[in-house]
């Protein structure tokens, strides 16, 4: 006998309808205690590679392994019921080839039970992206500033200042488009150009420094939390957990060294 099995969660093609309709609402989140608060107001979480910088202290994404993706990625979907988890694939598991990059991608969405994945790069990863989606693995695109690509870019710069890029960036928000993404994020980008690309393809945009006329915005939450002294410029901040954590635990130093601490008897009811 077969079992029917419900799907509570977002789908591809749920977020993908939204072109021009209701904003998209995302964030990333790293773990379980997280994502399930990101959850109740979230269409999609991204289990960002931004983690190695946020949550491991990395200089960059570059050094991302695989392993660490598909461990916070599990984590999310644990937390989860409701958005569609979309995991990062990191550097080094998809630009070889397309059969590189399923064997990957398949292994992310095995082991994490995620919906779907993202990779970074327009035009040069088409083909990649339709071998893919023809394989039942849904992609979300990233193009812009591509952090994976920071050492030939020269650091983390906007993108789109001259004019004369932007057929560029347009030709490979068309290319991932045309070659089956379902949405594609636009990061560090003008923010006309943004604007631009977003009127000119079929598949939701979704904004990160990017403009407010996308389809969706994205921030990483550590970053609008507050949580870490530097966030990028275009990052509004709404809340201030960072010093928050600071009181706590000065509070609970001083308590230990004064003998406050409350004893056994207050601690355990
Ligand atoms: O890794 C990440 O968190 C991302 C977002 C910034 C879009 O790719």
């Amino acid at each position: 006998m077969s079992k029917q099995v419900k799907i509570r969660r977002n789908t591809v093609p749920q977020i993908a309808a939204r072109k021009g309709g209701e904003p998209i609402v995302s964030l990333t989140s790293y773990h379980a205690h997280t994502a399930a608060i990101v959850d109740k107001y979230a269409d999609f979480i991204l289990v960002g590679d931004s983690l190695g910088m946020v949550m491991h202290g990395m200089e960059s994404t570059v050094g991302v392994p695989l392993d660490l993706m598909i461990m916070h990625g599990k984590a999310v979907v644990r937390g989860t019921e409701k958005a569609l988890i979309v995991v990062d694939m990191p550097f080094g598991t998809y630009e070889e080839s397309p059969a590189v990059a399923f064997r990957n991608a398949a292994k992310i969405m095995k082991e994490t039970g995620c919906g779907a994945v993202k990779l970074e790069g327009g035009k040069r990863m088409a083909e990649t992206i339709t071998f893919l989606v023809e394989r039942g693995i849904p992609v979300m695109a990233h193009i812009g500033l591509t952090p994976q690509s920071s050492h030939v870019m020269g650091g983390f710069k906007t993108q789109g200042r001259e004019e004369d890029s932007w057929a560029a960036h347009l030709e490979d928000a068309k290319a991932v488009s045309e070659a089956g993404a379902f949405s594609v994020v636009l990061e560090g980008m003008v923010e006309p150009l943004a604007a631009k690309i977003t009127k000119e393809i079929d598949i939701p945009t979704i904004g990160i420094g990017a403009s407010a006329d996308c389809d969706g915005q994205i921030l990483v939450l550590e970053d609008m939390l507050g949580l870490n002294e530097w966030t990028p410029k275009f990052v509004k901040v709404y809340g201030d957990l960072g010093p928050a954590i600071e009181r706590a635990v000065e509070k609970y130093a001083d308590e230990v060294k004064d003998r406050s601490f409350p004893g056994e008897d207050q601690v355990y009811r």
